[in-house]
């Protein structure tokens, strides 16, 4: 049986010595003082182990991560209506890109794109009655913990930066893509962005995605037909111009986000959350796409 603790620990080793740890993302102000020696893996098995190495127990925001979040609780609100509105096809294209939204009229190429989680965004603000108190509950419960919380400060600082959010979310408006004024649904996506978790919180929250749709607590949250889905597009949306490395490299359904981390998973199998806060080019975690290249090739444990 695979020694899951050593293999994080020998890939710890390689993590904490690299010479380029990326770059920590600073066009969210309050996302640059992080400090990029961070690094954490957290693995939480289907037969209820869990592993860790590092700073699994630190929080930091989650950014992006939270729009699979957001997508199986408007799956859960709305169905398949969700895809009259956004497209379920990679972009090839950086996760802020606008130019696909004009020429495909204001239909976002996936709910994982920025556009397409502002869309995703306006469904949560039209179908939950409080929606920012509503989907912080839903994520605690996922997690069973009720210790998640927004960070207001990061929030705030999206809030004062994000032009090219508020274009985005004016252009699906041009479209009548949007439901809800552009600064209400850009509030609640800025919040929902600046949730705050550990990898070891990530893990569990993200556990339903590996269990056929029910939380660590049991309860069935979205079907197994959505499981499915929310894993297709983690594997061939979760990382936008850069999803066919991340399944060439490490072959598992995951989502990053510009905090730094990433959560991946083996249907049936585990959960894996990493954290190193400089990013990649591509606005992936560098040593998190290395770590967990080096996971699925060292355990032989992914889904090819
Ligand atoms: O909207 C944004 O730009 C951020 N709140 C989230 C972007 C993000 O995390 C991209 N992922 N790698």
């Amino acid at each position: 049986m695979t020694d899951f603790q050593a293999v994080l620990n020998s890939i710890y080793q390689d993590a904490i010595h690299a010479t380029d740890k990326g770059v920590v993302a600073s066009y969210i102000p309050e996302l640059a003082h992080v400090n990029k020696d961070n690094f954490a893996i957290q693995l939480r098995t289907a037969t209820g182990k869990t592993f860790g190495v590092g700073d699994y127990n630190t929080p930091f925001s989650i950014q992006s991560i939270s729009k699979v979040l957001a997508l199986s609780k408007a799956m859960s609100l709305i169905g398949e209506d969700i895809w009259k509105r956004v497209d379920v096809e990679p972009s090839g294209h950086p996760f802020n890109q606008l130019a696909l939204l004009e020429i495909e009229n204001g239909i976002p190429r996936n709910p994982f794109i920025n556009s397409g989680a502002i869309v995703i965004a306006d469904i949560l603000v039209s179908h939950l009655k409080n929606p920012k108190e509503d989907f912080l509950n839903y994520v605690r419960e996922l997690a069973g913990d009720t210790n998640i919380n927004y960070n207001i400060d990061v929030a705030k600082s999206e809030q004062s930066t994000g032009f090219k959010n508020f274009a985005a979310a004016n252009l699906l408006k041009s479209f009548k893509n949007l439901n809800n004024p552009v600064h209400v649904v850009l509030d609640f996506y800025f919040y929902q962005c600046a949730i705050e978790m550990t990898c070891s919180q990530l893990s569990d929250t993200f556990y339903l995605f590996a269990n056929n749709g029910k939380c660590l607590q049991n309860k069935l949250h979205i079907t197994d037909r959505q499981v499915k889905r929310v894993n297709a597009l983690m594997l061939t949306c979760g990382f936008y111009d850069e999803a066919g490395e991340f399944a060439f490299e490490v072959g598992l359904p995951g989502k990053s986000g510009v905090g730094g981390g990433i959560v991946a998973l083996l249907p049936d199998h585990f959960v894996i959350t990493t954290w190193s806060p400089g990013l990649n080019k591509k606005g992936n975690s560098k040593l998190g796409m290395q770590a967990l290249e080096q996971f699925t090739t060292k355990t032989k444990q992914s889904i090819f």
